[in-house]
């Protein structure tokens, strides 16, 4: 059984208008997403900005309302709020947000900030939180004085480490990471990823990893699913993914991870510019009519693609004729 299945989630913001300020039409941020996370694992969703991404890490966590759909967690849906209380879902279940500066209480310093979901869920004794608290510190490379400091007081980088000790505070089972190191400079990138890393092995934590780049995933994920428009357009392992992308977008998004070998820098922007006039001239048969993406359809046991069947099987053929 997956540690957590997100089955046909929806989640659309009503547009008021007119008058009587009433619902016009609405925001489809997330339209009928399905996929599954494993115990232990790290798994990517990418797509570029306003895709849907945010949106659904936050209705994971329980923080954004589901207008349909199913998260079953231990075999219960967990949009139910009954369900999430009887299951400790808040425990277990933490994030890690896009932007450390405005997620972290600028009133309030670290030793509180890192303490509060101890404090919601495991009632220690002040001497045991304080040893705790240290505790996580270390775990992320802060020294003990971090402990009377205010957010500001922090780089970005180190701000972050402070959201991932206090994400894993409570010894959750899944951490949404919503772009956790996309603020911060490519060394102090490593770093984080790093510890990030080394936690999940330490602590068997999983990993919904969000990010618009396809790049930074690379290294962290085992699955990778592809947003667009609030749907998936491709969803497989890393291999298939990196090295068998079909759709479209996704090739546009490989494309887009920035050549850092000089000498290969023509032929990646070329290829660059390929793709993104196929982008550009074939819309009509990568969408639908209306400009969205396909339903889902498998081209193998672990590799799926938003394309009619026809379409998506002679891409696979064609792939693996390359390939041979
Ligand atoms: N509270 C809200 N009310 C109305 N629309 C919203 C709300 N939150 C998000 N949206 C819309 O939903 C869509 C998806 O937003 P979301 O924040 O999930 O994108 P994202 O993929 O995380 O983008 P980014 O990479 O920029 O963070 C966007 O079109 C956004 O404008
Ligand atoms: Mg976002």
């Amino acid at each position: 059984m997956s540690l957590i299945e997100i089955h046909n989630l929806k989640v659309h913001y009503p547009i008021r208008s007119g008058f009587w300020n009433r619902v016009t039409d609405s925001v489809k941020a997330v339209d009928g997403i399905s996929f599954n996370i494993e115990a232990g694992e790290t798994y990517g969703l990418v797509g570029e900005s306003g895709s849907g991404k945010s949106t659904t890490g936050k209705s994971v966590v329980g923080l954004e309302k589901v207008t349909s759909g199913q998260i079953i967690y231990q075999g219960q849906d967990i949009t139910q709020p009954a369900n999430r209380r009887r299951l400790h879902y808040n425990r277990d279940v933490q994030m890690i947000f896009q932007d450390s500066l405005s997620s972290l209480n600028p009133r309030k310093r670290i030793e509180d900030i890192i303490a509060e979901p101890l404090r919601n869920f495991e009632h220690l004794s002040k001497d045991d939180e304080k040893l705790r608290v240290l505790q996580l510190l270390d775990i992320v490379g802060l020294d003990a004085d971090a402990l009377y400091k205010y957010p500001h007081q922090f780089s970005g980088g180190q701000r972050q480490r402070i959201g991932v000790a206090r994400a894993v505070a409570t010894n959750p089972k899944l951490i949404i990471a919503d772009e956790p190191v996309s603020a911060l400079d490519l060394s102090v990138q490593a770093q984080v990823l790093n510890f990030m890393k080394r936690i999940q092995q330490e602590f068997g934590i999983s990993y919904l990893f969000i990010s618009h780049d396809l790049g930074v995933v690379r290294h962290m994920c085992n699955n990778i699913a592809i947003m667009h428009k609030g749907r998936l357009v491709e969803l497989g392992t890393r291999d298939d993914i990196y090295h068998h992308p079909l759709h479209i977008y996704t090739k546009r998004l490989l494309a887009a991870i920035p050549e850092t070998n000089v000498n290969q820098r023509a032929a990646h922007r070329a290829t660059r510019q390929a793709v993104e006039q196929a982008y550009q001239d074939q819309q009509a048969r990568y969408y639908d009519a209306d400009g969205a993406p396909f339903p889902l359809v498998a081209v193998s046991p672990t590799h799926f693609v938003a394309l009619p069947a026809d379409f998506a099987q002679s891409l696979a053929h064609a792939e693996q004729e390359v390939q041979a």
